[in-house]
This record gives structure tokens, sequence and C-alpha cells, in this order.
């Protein structure tokens, strides 16, 4: 520990694109919340890595998303003319109410728990489906092969896109994850980001003339109407919703199901465990989520000035990065050993979907997902072992924690 806390002193606390931090950030977020849990990086943002300060953020009206300001003082007043932002500054994610209330409550009742645990026979079908093509070869990468085809299809089932437009999206890059980094992109990266946007836009166009011309029970129906209704919705942020929507489950779930099997092959007893006791696996799940979430950060404007938050006083227009990795971590909510993972911990909340008016649209959709793939894995394939379960190689994104591969065989 002392030694930690002498190396902080020549180190910067917080340095997210450091290989070092993607392979594990749970030392620097350690050292965070023991020397300066409202630390101010070298951005200007604040940086809360304390579960006290990040819970109370994410649920304080005082704290908004304030997208355009906020990105506008970040990368000047043209940003907002490329299309990438222009879409983005529409997401119900980066909405302030009343928009906030409004979209969310388009599409919130295809999201409520019993909806979602009526498609579990569909996602016990899929990877039911996977399982059978993929057992005879003795081989596979968990993330391309296994974990990634779920929630692609799923979303393309609830958005009703139809399954001959679908291969693309199977086989396309997952290179969306910088755009939420607090580490500001480059001219490079906004125009990578600017051609996927506009070629989603130009799907999704086709895909709403489709469901104009031909309905179906879909959430992209159900938006085309509200669309065409006139007061609900307008034609730019149908289309962000929509981008939101269908990118929002896909690496977050596909590194739930990677971090996961990963944490219970690095720790074997656990693995054991699991697989003698089938029905920890709602609690395991929810352990995974606290011991290596899918989703390390998000962020908050103040929206007046505040006083004292963890000692610190937060003048209106500033950003609060919350650490949700950290808060996930934090022994005053853990304390017994929270660094450990514990599939029969008592009382996991992890912070992992948020919290407060934006709390994950997609929650228990993503906890079924991993429920059933999980266990449907375990139970097929008893003696999968991954190739490499020490130096695995992470995506170089940080908000968005997951592996780029995980072999394994059996
Ligand atoms: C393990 C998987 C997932 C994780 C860890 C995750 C995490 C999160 C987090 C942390 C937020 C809140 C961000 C904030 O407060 O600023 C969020 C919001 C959201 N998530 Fe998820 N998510 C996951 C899966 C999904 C899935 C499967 C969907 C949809 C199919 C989804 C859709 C959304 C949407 C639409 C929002 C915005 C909600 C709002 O602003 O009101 N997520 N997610």
């Amino acid at each position: 520990m002392n030694e930690h806390v002498q190396a902080a002193t020549t180190e910067p606390l917080f340095n997210p694109l450091a290989p070092e931090f993607i392979r594990d950030p749970y030392p620097s977020y350690e050292r965070l919340r023991n020397t300066d849990p409202m630390h101010i990086t070298p951005f200007g943002s604040f940086l809360a890595s304390r579960h006290a300060e990040v819970s109370l953020v994410l649920r304080d009206k005082r704290f908004g998303k304030d997208f355009v300001e906020r990105t506008t003082r970040r990368y000047g007043p043209k940003i907002m003319e490329e299309p990438v932002f222009r879409s983005m500054r529409h997401w119900m994610l980066q909405q302030d109410p009343p928009d906030h209330t409004r979209l969310r409550g388009l599409v919130v009742k295809a999201f409520t728990a019993r909806r979602v645990e009526d498609m579990r026979p569909r996602i016990q079908a899929i990877v039911d489906e996977t399982l059978d093509r993929i057992a005879p070869s003795g081989h596979m990468d968990l993330i391309e092969d296994f974990a990634f085809r779920l929630p692609v299809t799923i979303i393309c089932d609830m958005l009703g896109i139809p399954p001959e437009h679908r291969e693309v999206f199977y086989t396309s890059s997952r290179n969306g994850g910088r755009l939420l980094d607090p580490v500001p992109l480059s001219p490079a990266e906004i125009a990578e980001a600017n051609t996927g946007n506009v070629a989603a836009q130009m799907y999704f166009q086709q895909l709403f003339e489709l469901r104009r011309k031909n309905p179906g029970d879909d959430l992209t129906t159900q938006l085309v109407q509200a669309e065409e209704d006139g007061s609900k919705l307008s034609n730019e942020e149908l289309t962000g919703n929509i981008i939101l929507l269908f990118g929002a489950g896909h690496e977050t779930t596909v590194n739930l199901i990677g971090n996961g099997l990963l944490a219970l092959h690095r720790n074997p007893d656990q693995l054991a465990l699991l697989k003698a006791n089938p029905a920890l696996i709602t609690n395991a799940i929810e352990e995974f989520l606290r011991y290596d979430s899918s989703v390390q950060m998000t962020g908050r404007v103040a929206l007046e000035d505040i006083d004292d938050l963890g000692g610190k006083k937060i003048p209106k227009g500033e950003t609060v990065l919350c650490l949700l990795g950290s808060a996930n971590r934090d022994p005053a909510v853990y304390p017994d050993r929270p660094d450990r993972l514990d599939i029969t911990r008592p009382n996991v909340r992890p912070l992992s979907f948020g919290g407060g008016i934006h709390f994950c649209l997609g929650a228990q959709l993503a906890r079924i997902e991993a429920e059933v793939a999980i266990g449907t894995l375990l139970r097929r394939l008893p003696d999968l072992r991954l190739d490499d379960a020490q130096t695995p190689e992470w995506r170089p994104t940080f908000v968005l924690r997951g592996l780029k591969r995980l072999p394994a065989s059996w």
C-alpha cells in the first residue's frame, strides 16, 4: 500500500488510456479513493471515485447532461455540425428533462421486467443454436463466436430489423467505444465516427420507410408512428434514438458476458461453485457487474454551483466524471474484501447500470441475456477452459471495458 501511494506522487493518478490501466484499472481506483476522491483531471473535470459521491451525482437534480454546452466547451462551437454529435445530442442518454422524460416514455414499456422475461425462451433458443453450431469444433472465441450474436439478434428482433438485413451487423466492426471516453477524440476519430453514423442513418431511414408501409409489433413501428403524430418526436430524434437503442446494448452486454467468464475462470473456486449450484447464477451476474463492470464511467454537469461534494466546491457548468467501476469496489459499501469475486456476496447493488433518471433501460434485458448465455455455456460445455486467462487482450477503450477476444477450448 505504501509503495502504491509513493508511486502515485510521480505517476498521474488517472491515466485511462495507459495500457496498464486498461489491463487493470482497480489499483488506480484504490489510490484515487484513498488519496484524492474528488480528483481534478488534466482535462479539468472532477473525478468521483467513491460510492457516496458517484451515487449522489447520478441521482441529484442539481446535476444533468447539458450535452450541447459541455461538448461545445470541449471541442469548440463547430462541433455540433459533425453528424455524429448532431445525432448524439438527441439521444435520451444525453438529454435532460423534459425532453429526456418524453423520449424515454415512448419506449420504456418495451423494457419492463415482464416484457423482458417473456423474451427468455427466444434468448435461450439463440444461445442453444449458437452452441449447436460451435460445439463440435472444440474451440472458439467466446467474444466473437459466442457472446456477440446474442445482443445483436435480440435488439434486431426488438427493432423489427428483417432477418435478411442482419448479416452486416454481425460482421461490422465495433469501434464506437471511444466516443464515450473522457479523453477528447482526434479529428480522425471524429471522421471515422461520422462515417459510421451516416451509414447507420441511411440504413434506418430505409427501415422507417419499410415500417411505415408495413407496420409490425416492434419498437421502430411504435416510434415511427409517434413521429407521424407530429408532436411527440422529430425525425432527428427518431433516428438518433433508434441508433442509441441499436448500439447501447451490444458492446455492453458482450462485455458483461466476456468479463464475467474471465473473472470466473480466474477464480476456479467460484467457477466450481457455480457449476455445482446453477441457481446461484442470478446473484453471480450481479457480482460480475460489480466486480468488473462493462461500463466503467459516466458523467454529469453541475447545473448550479454546488457548495460541497466530497469536500470540493463544484462551480456551475463543471463536469463530474463518475467512476462506476471504482464505486463498485468501495469498501465503504462492500466491506468484505471488495477486490474478491464472490458469487454468494449478499446485497450486491452495483452502479454498473447507472442510477437516477438515466438508469439503464436495458438492465433487465442484459441481466437475462448474460444469465442464459453463461448458465447454458457452463451446463453444455462443462470442461471448457480459457486458452489464456492470465494475459488476455483488452480493447483499448476505457469507458466500455471488455476483451478483444477470449479464446477457449473444450
Ligand atoms: C451489461 C450491459 C449494460 C450496461 C453495463 C449498461 C450500462 C448503462 C449505463 C451505466 C447507463 C446510464 C448512463 C448514464 O447515467 O449516463 C445506461 C443507459 C442506457 N442503456 Fe444501458 N447498459 C447495458 C445494456 C443495455 C441494453 C441491452 C440496452 C438496450 C437494448 C441498453 C440501453 C440503454 C439506454 C437506452 C440508456 C439510456 C437511458 C436514459 O438515458 O434514460 N443498455 N446503460
